[in-house]
């Protein structure tokens, strides 16, 4: 959505910009009304020459609205992709088009470039449930026991963990830590993803009570609702930050990229995402055949990031994220 950033004048849906947009405009036409559209594509116009000026990246997480993730969006994907390819990059500039802790995952990845953020108020729940603190204390409660904590979390957290993993991963390395003979481990913050983990490990986890503000509010009421409207063509995916409820009723559970790769290779005829909602936009102008039905939830701190935001924070190289180096 455009927030109130004033328009500057020169954002004119000009001849040059139709051109150089109209043939994303064809993709992209069952999600926006062609006027609403001539307002978003001189941004996008302007975003993309900027970022070919400055040798300037952007990494857009699957849950950016479709005018990011298809329109500015160079490396897409879920967190693990977005951290993975960071990496790999030779920008000078990366622009993070997601929340602050993938930030700060890609300037721990990339220390020598700068780091951008649209806005730096796009947190997380379950990054803000764990402090470094919180992860010492639980250390010296359980001396021994490895700590897992989930890429969503703080510099700060994953500074004091022994393992970082993502939604994609997390059950490999809890399995890999029980083969190096680790019968217990330590999971943060997220309390739903350690329990759905547990379900499919012998490993004992200890759980930390943090949630996610957008997957706690599905419910397997929710899936059985769902089947009893659509029958038994609907597909139903979820995230495994959803409680154990959701994801035992569910017919596939996994990362954002996960699910997009099932809806790829099954081409179901409908299918429901419970999770964030531009996710299913985004699967949706892929994959015309399949019927996404909108059962979702909006993250109200990715909804933070908006076109004119990226543009400022280009067009200004700020706000920049910096890390302590002693984290
Ligand atoms: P993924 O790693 O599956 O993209 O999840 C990130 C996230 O914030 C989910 O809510
Ligand atoms: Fe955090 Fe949940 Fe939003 Fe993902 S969807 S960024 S876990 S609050």
């Amino acid at each position: 959505m455009l927030d109130m950033v004033e328009k500057p004048a020169a954002l004119r849906f000009t001849p040059e910009v139709a051109k150089a947009t109209d043939a994303l405009y064809a993709r992209l036409s069952k999600q926006y009304k062609r006027d609403y559209w001539e307002t978003l594509a001189p941004y996008i116009y302007e975003i993309n020459s900027l970022k070919r000026q400055k040798n300037a990246v952007i990494l857009a997480h699957n849950y950016m609205t479709p005018d990011i993730f298809f329109g500015v969006g160079d490396i897409v994907g879920d967190s693990l992709k977005l951290a993975q390819e960071a990496m790999k990059t030779e920008a000078d500039i990366i622009v993070q088009c997601g929340v602050h802790f993938m930030a700060e995952t890609a300037k721990i990845l990339n220390p020598s470039k700068k780091v951008l953020m649209p806005d730096m108020k796009a947190g997380c729940s379950l990054a803000e449930s764990i402090t470094g603190e919180d992860v010492r204390n639980l250390k010296k409660q359980y001396p021994g026991i490895p700590v897992i904590s989930y890429v969503n979390t703080s510099a700060e957290v994953k500074a004091e963990s022994d393992v970082c993993c993502t939604s994609s991963n997390a059950l490999k390395i809890v399995e890999a830590l029980g083969r190096e003979g680790h019968d217990t481990v330590i999971m943060t913050p997220d309390k739903f993803l350690s329990q759905n983990v547990a379900a499919q490990t012998k490993v004992k986890i200890i759980i930390w009570d943090g949630t996610c503000v957008v997957h706690e509010r599905f419910t397997g009421q929710d899936v059985r609702d769902i089947r009893a409207r659509h029958g038994a063509d609907v597909v139903v995916l979820a995230h495994p930050e959803c409680p154990p409820e959701v994801i035992a009723e569910a017919d596939f559970a996994g990362s954002t990229a996960q699910m997009n790769d099932y809806i790829v290779k099954h081409q179901p005829k409908k299918a429901v995402l419970l999770t964030e909602c531009s996710m299913s936009d985004n699967v949706a102008v892929d994959n015309p055949a399949v019927e996404m039905i909108g059962t979702c939830q909006l993250c109200p701190y990715m909804k933070m990031i908006s076109l004119p935001k990226i543009l400022a924070c280009l067009r200004d190289e700020k706000p920049e994220v910096l890390i302590d180096a002693d984290v």
